[in-house]
């Protein structure tokens, strides 16, 4: 068995397809760790079954909030560290300490329109492919290396909200398959 602990900062959808295929296999998410009090992934997460932690970054400055998730990541010890719509920008000492073990999805094909307009920048181009990345995260934004990605064929007559729904779509398929493939990996390395 190997561990994972999902960031995130609001509607969750990525941390529930994730929790609900990995809950298929002999591995589990151990924590959910979030960074909004609010946000829609705390009901997930009790839904789910999941321990799940507020760690906020109002009022103060980034080291701070990176120790208190450092000393739950200390605590769980997870195997890999899955961002998951996690708004939080992690500094060097983060990614260096947790090298090759932290991962993101970003809703563009990489390494185009990296940043927080992956969608609508994808949306207003004119691109014919669209698609989402993972990548091990380093402290660029959406800069480390490339683990996978799922492209799609837009006609070009879609709606904004339907280039959306696709785009999340795939990343409800490809996400959950390389967290359950590099927890397999990390059982494997034991
Ligand atoms: C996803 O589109 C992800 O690519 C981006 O933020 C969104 C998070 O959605 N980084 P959710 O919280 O998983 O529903």
């Amino acid at each position: 068995m190997a561990e994972a602990v999902i960031l995130t900062s609001g509607n969750g959808s990525n941390f529930q397809a994730i929790s609900e295929a990995v809950a298929r296999t002999n591995h589990k998410i151990t924590a959910m760790i979030c960074n909004k009090k609010d946000a829609y992934s705390f009901v997930r997460a009790e839904k789910l079954g999941i321990p799940s932690y507020h760690v906020s970054y109002l009022g103060r400055d980034r080291k701070a909030a990176e120790k208190e998730i450092d000393d739950l990541l200390e605590r769980f010890h997870p195997d890999l560290i899955v961002l998951a719509g996690f708004m939080k920008l992690l500094s060097s000492e983060m990614t260096d300490k947790y090298e090759g073990k932290i991962i993101n999805i970003h809703p563009a094909l990489l390494p185009k329109y990296p940043g927080t307009h992956g969608i609508e920048e994808s949306f207003a181009s004119a691109d014919t492919e669209l698609g989402v990345t993972v990548h091990y995260v380093d402290s660029g934004m959406d800069t480390g290396k490339v683990i996978r990605q799922k492209s799609f064929v837009r006609s070009g007559s879609e709606s904004l909200e339907e280039i959306e729904t696709r785009i999340h779509e795939c990343e409800h398929e490809i996400y959950p398959q390389v967290v359950i493939e590099l927890l397999d990996r990390a059982e494997e390395g034991k």
